[in-house]
């Protein structure tokens, strides 16, 4: 193992395995939309848990660019039982709120351990995260709003 700094590591390992535990979450909601006939719903949903994949990969190829091995952390696991498709996004609003924060901390660390490299990586997966914040709040406000009708144009 080369000189990695330390915090950096454990903040970018963080980092990966809520990547991990969000393609768990995504991926099992994608079948479970599927199965309910929300075809377009579930193609978003698989559709960012492919994003949230690429994350984890950037993530685990920078640390071991760093001479470290990803360290093998508990993952968040699916909650079983969110059948309701607004349970769902309501879910995954709340898992990118909580990425975002975890984005922007972790960012500010690179910068005062001076390792802008980690850094550039963190801010292009940030503004990912934040594209599928808003993604996710227009839905949202938009089922509140419109009801069955966005439903059934949208999601379906
Ligand atoms: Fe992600
Ligand atoms: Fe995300």
């Amino acid at each position: 193992m080369k000189n990695v700094n330390e915090k950096v590591y454990k903040m970018l390992c963080e980092v990966h395995t809520a990547e991990i535990g969000a393609v768990g979450i995504y991926m099992d909601q994608h079948t479970k939309c599927e199965d309910l006939g929300l075809k377009k719903l579930a193609e978003i949903l698989e559709k960012d848990a492919i994003d949230e994949m690429k994350h984890a990969e950037i993530l685990a190829e920078r640390i071991l660019f760093l001479g470290a091995r990803v360290k093998n952390q508990k993952h968040e696991l699916p909650v079983e039982k969110q059948v309701d498709p607004v349970e769902m996004l309501k879910l995954n609003i709340d898992i990118e709120i909580k990425a975002i924060a975890r984005l922007n901390e972790g960012i500010t660390t690179c910068f005062n351990e001076k390792d802008h490299g980690s850094r550039m990586l963190l801010e292009e997966i940030l503004k990912s995260e934040e594209e599928h914040l808003s993604d996710l709040q227009t839905m949202v406000s938009n089922i509140e709003k419109y009801g069955d009708t966005y439903v059934v144009s949208h999601l379906m």
